[in-house]
């Protein structure tokens, strides 16, 4: 994320009073409002219309005997019993809620707006801009099938999960006189025309599971199904969004105008103007389908976005990455892989023109045109003709190979991909969406608060915790987590067999002497141990650290997993939060480093002898602020290793490191890595002390990099670093440093970019590596090799990041 305190009124934009957004920001954003003004003031949309109301009207809990669903699904069924163990009211705070229990009726008929919204408010919890971000009112707001007729917003709350029954989609359906920004506003603009949060701050949300009907609004109002600007650990899964196709319509069905994300997948969009209408510094979106939309995606601004399988079809153009035109182009850079393109006039529209700035890079690798008149579009006509055919490589922008920079613009040889990264019997690199078990039976789960383990963020939870886990692995059963906060003082083992899925990101914090000492990592949780096999399931969940803990390894995986193992929307978050005892209080930005604030060896460590690793949204996390600070005030935690990998086979869909002392991702003699988009950030307050001179020395048995051939500058953590490994593809990478000892000014496009010297380092006998639109910030040097740099910021100039198009070796 970024911490977004920062001036906000570096241009006369952010200056500007600025007018709530009422109605839908429909109209194609001109490139005098959308300038990006910083890493985190990118947009500004203006709209004419009226202020919603801001208030929620609160109704009367309506006991309901019809709080069920026709069509079972255990989410639903199972106790509820989760709490929010550092919530001011644990015992009565309620973590899951069913609409249908704050009055909803889901008849089609009755307006459910206020019902839903009490939902999601009730319980003292934080809605938009009465507080920054919190960790201590978490939510589950749950559909059970029905239609739910709602005429304004459904205003969603931070660190809430709105879920629907999987087995029986719920409709959430606008009436014809709908008025708010999005069936489901994820930011709500306030009266002082800001954004309730800061959206780059806004973080573990989810929406799965549910159906947005806008047909009922006339299609030449604007009208939005889900606006979304938010930030890491979030994700939208499972979503059919039906907007009208009439002709002239005005609809969106996703509108994003900024923030630090994220992470969508599986979701139907049909009809609208746009389907997607989206900026942000980057974003990874996977299986997105869009028909009928005029512009099925409308780029507004990014640095760097991944789309992996998308499907576009009946449309006059597919993916339009052409705002502000030739000159002031707003889109950084895009890649698409593996996607289909069918019935469109266009596929993509590009304003890149060779030049000094690299800004519009594009990547198009194994796409399948079927029926599409131009495949690339430039401002004076064809680039690449249409037709029905495959472009099994093609880009613009810089591009090294390995030196540059060359402007490049065509076909090119993509990389041959591994056959153990492909999906079965296709060309497609092989993906897997969270499982949300919507056929199991309840019998098939156990809770671990019925089996023991209390969850109150005080118990020692550990024997409970292990206990269940190893009897559920082998008894075949999901072992459920209730919400809450388990802490543990020695490793959790998670045997092969294991599926774990948490309620509303329960958290592992790992505390005490075990996790104690600085040059003795201890695993947090251990995935499997070396040599053993088998498959492992384990999504929504959390793992943290209490107190002074340097040797805690927060996830270690030795599995050598069957095919589609692997960790969905599972994050570290170390620090920053209340109970962490890593807040304001005992880190505060001021303070020298001290062993109290030396919270993690290492964020996750994926070992040699681990194969068929898939992560997807993932989000290792030190904390930079005080999530439960009423300003999001700055801590200085600090922790060893991001992310290290060993192993082989290994997916990273949508994964994102930050502030590690040491790197956020290194490859150590790994193989077959498919990555993207990857984005990592550097501790604020290096170079004091820097990435060499940090609490935690290195370790040669880790080949820690130890910054002895540092180029120039500042030795800050690097964001990448790749040795003696083989066959790495990054689909998409976001290295930034923004802060150098918690000032900006080495971040100031277009200069300087010297917060530090390098971020990405190619090291040893590396081979078959590619790495397609990497796009840094306050970096000098983009690409170093051994020592050497091949590629220097001021030469790829693009949006406010500087970005290379193409690098390979
Ligand atoms: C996001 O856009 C809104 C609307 O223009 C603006 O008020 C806000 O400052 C922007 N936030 C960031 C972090 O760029
Ligand atoms: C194509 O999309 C238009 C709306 O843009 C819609 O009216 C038409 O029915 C669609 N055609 C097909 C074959 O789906
Ligand atoms: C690239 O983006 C920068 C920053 O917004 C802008 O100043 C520049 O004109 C753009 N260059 C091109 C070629 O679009
Ligand atoms: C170095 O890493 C190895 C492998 O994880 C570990 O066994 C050893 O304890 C570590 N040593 C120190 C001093 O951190």
């Amino acid at each position: 994320m970024l911490f977004a305190t920062l001036a906000s009124c570096l241009s006369f934009i952010a200056c500007a009073p600025t007018q709530v957004l009422a109605g839908p920001a429909l109209a194609r954003p001109s490139s005098s409002t959308l300038k990006p003004l910083a890493k985190h003031t990118s947009s500004s949309i203006a709209s004419t219309s009226s202020p919603i109301a801001l208030e929620t009207p609160v109704v009367a809990i309506q006991a309901t005997s019809e709080t069920s669903d026709d069509v079972s699904y255990w989410l639903a069924d199972i106790t509820h019993q989760g709490i929010a163990a550092f919530n001011s009211n644990p015992s009565t705070y309620k973590v899951f809620r069913n609409v249908k229990d704050y009055g909803a009726k889901g008849d089609g008929v009755t307006d459910d707006t206020a019902a839903i919204n009490l939902a999601i408010s009730d319980g003292g919890r934080y809605g938009p801009a009465s507080r920054e971000t919190s960790t201590t009112t978490p939510a589950i707001v749950y559909f059970p099938e029905g239609t739910y007729l709602i005429s304004t917003s459904i205003i969603d709350y931070y660190f809430t999960q709105l879920i629907g029954n999987p087995n029986s989609i719920p409709v959430i359906k606008a009436t014809a006189g709908f008025t708010g920004l999005g069936l489901i506003d994820g930011d709500q603009y306030q009266s002082d025309g800001g954004q309730g949060w800061g959206s780059t701050n806004v973080f573990f949300r989810q929406i799965r599971n549910l159906k947005l009907d806008l047909t009922n609004i006339p299609a030449t109002s604007g009208a939005t199904g889900i606006h979304w600007p938010t930030g890491q650990a979030s994700s939208i899964q499972n979503v059919e969004i039906e907007l009208s196709s009439a002709s002239g319509t005005q609809h969106q069905g996703i509108f994003i105008e900024n923030g630090s994300g994220g992470f969508l997948t599986d979701v139907t969009i049909t009809g609208g103007l746009y389907g997607a209408n989206i900026g942000n510094q980057q974003f990874t979106m996977r299986n997105l389908v869009i028909s009928d939309a005029v512009t099925c995606i409308s780029q507004i601004w990014d640095w760097g976005w991944t789309y992996q399988g998308l499907k576009l079809s009946n449309c006059t153009t597919a993916l339009a990455v052409n705002n502000g035109g030739a000159g002031d182009q707003l889109v950084g850079s895009v890649t698409v892989l593996d996607s289909t393109i069918q019935d469109c006039s266009t596929f993509v529209a590009t304003a890149w023109a060779s030049s000094t700035f690299s800004n519009g890079s594009l990547i198009l690798e194994n796409i399948v045109l079927e029926d599409v008149t131009v495949a690339v579009k430039g401002t004076s006509g064809t680039i690449l003709a249409g037709g029905s055919t495959t472009i099994s490589a093609w880009g613009q922008g810089h591009k090294y190979t390995p030196d540059g920079p060359t402007n490049f613009q065509g076909t090119f040889t993509a990389p041959t991909r591994p056959s153990a990264l492909l999906a079965s019997g296709s060309s497609n690199y092989y993906t897997k969406s969270k499982p949300q078990y919507e056929t199991s039976p309840i019998a098939s789960f156990v809770s671990i608060r019925t089996a023991g383990a209390t969850g109150d963020g005080s118990t020692d939870d550990t024997s409970a915790i292990q206990s269940a886990l190893t009897s559920a692995a082998s008894s075949g059963h999901i072992v459920y987590f209730d919400a809450g906060t388990y802490k543990v003082t020695d490793t959790l083992y998670f045997p092969p067999g294991s599926r774990i899925v948490g309620e509303a990101y329960p958290v592992i914090m790992a505390s005490g002497s075990v996790f104690s000492t600085i040059s003795k990592p201890i695993p947090v949780v251990q995935v499997g141990k070396s040599g053993e096999s088998g498959s492992i399931e384990w999504s929504d969940m959390i793992i943290s650290t209490e107190g002074s803990t340097p040797g805690a390894v927060l996830i270690e995986w030795n599995l050598a997993a069957d095919a589609g193992s692997g960790m969905w929307d599972v994050h570290t978050r170390i620090g920053g939060f209340t109970g962490s005892e890593q807040q304001v209080a005992q880190c505060p930005t001021s303070a020298a480093v001290s062993t109290a604030c030396e919270v993690a060896y290492m964020s996750m460590h994926i070992t040699s002898t681990a194969s068929d690793v898939y992560l997807e949204n993932v989000w290792l996390w030190t904390a930079d602020h005080d999530l439960d600070s009423a300003e999001n005030t700055q801590i200085s935690v600090y922790s060893g290793r991001g992310l290290l990998v060993e192993g082989k086979n290994i997916w990273l869909y949508g994964t994102a490191v930050e502030h590690h002392q040491l790197y956020q991702y290194q490859f150590s003699g790994a193989n077959n890595v498919v990555a993207g988009f990857i984005q990592t950030e550097t501790p604020y307050y290096q170079p004091s002390p820097n990435a060499a001179n940090g609490p935690y020395p290195t370790n040669s048995t880790l080949n820690d990099p130890d910054y002895s051939t540092c180029l120039s500058g500042n030795c800050d953590a690097l964001g990448l670093r790749v040795l003696d490994s083989e066959d790495i593809v990054v689909y998409g990478a976001g290295l930034y440093s923004f802060f150098n000892d918690y000032s900006t000014t080495c971040s100031t496009f277009p200069t300087p970019e010297n917060c530090q010297s390098e971020i990405f380092s190619v090291e040893g006998t590396t081979s078959n590596l590619v790495v397609y639109t990497l796009s840094t910030v306050g970096v000098t040097n983009m690409i170093v090799k051994d020592g050497t740099s091949l590629a220097v910021v001021s030469d790829n100039l693009a949006t406010y990041a500087a970005t290379i198009a193409y690098f390979t070796l």
